[in-house]
């Protein structure tokens, strides 16, 4: 059985997250989305928060699984009994960040083979940090993120202001 995690810190799921998600899917007998707890990173959605937005958009995807994890993914790759990690790659500038990530996770257990998948052009300036940027402006996310995270979005931050 051919077990994959794509792990990240999904603070929201964008389309271009979703798209690596379906296509990665259909490469493996089982995708498990993993989302990393206790990110350096001041998450905007909790972890629980982000799950389940994830759980909501894979919820037709059969051979997806959402989890989170802390600690070294490596770790939780052996706790699913997966050996592949799937990555999104956007552009050049993605490359040395990438890179040393799959360097250090082969260095920590050389079972494990890291696939980048190329994102689709219309997605490949999107990150999460900008969907956020531009929602917090008030500005149009509807074509950066699929629309239950839009959903989310627009909770959260009518939630922080009042
Ligand atoms: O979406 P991100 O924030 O770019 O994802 C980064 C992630 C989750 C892949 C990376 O931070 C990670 O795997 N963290 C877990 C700790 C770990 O294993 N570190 C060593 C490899 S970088």
């Amino acid at each position: 059985m051919r077990i994959a995690v794509y792990p990240g810190s999904f603070d929201p799921a964008t389309n271009g997250h979703l798209d690596i998600i379906k296509r990665s899917a259909k490469l493996v007998d089982k995708l498990i989305v993993g989302v990393l707890k206790n990110n350096s990173k001041q998450p905007l959605f909790s972890t629980d928060e982000r799950v389940e937005l994830l759980k909501r958009l894979t919820k037709d995807m059969e051979n997806v699984e959402v989890d989170s994890f802390s600690g070294l993914l490596v770790d939780f790759l052996k706790e699913k009994h997966a050996t592949i990690i799937v990555r999104g790659f956007r552009a050049v500038s993605d490359f040395e960040y990438e890179l040393q990530i799959a360097q250090t996770n082969y260095s920590l257990d050389n079972n494990i083979e890291t696939i980048c998948l190329i994102t689709r052009v219309e997605y490949s300036f999107l990150s999460a940090s900008i969907v956020k940027e531009v929602a917090m402006y008030g500005g149009d996310i509807s074509k950066m993120v699929p629309l239950e995270t839009a959903e989310y979005m627009n909770k959260k931050f009518k939630d922080n202001k009042s």
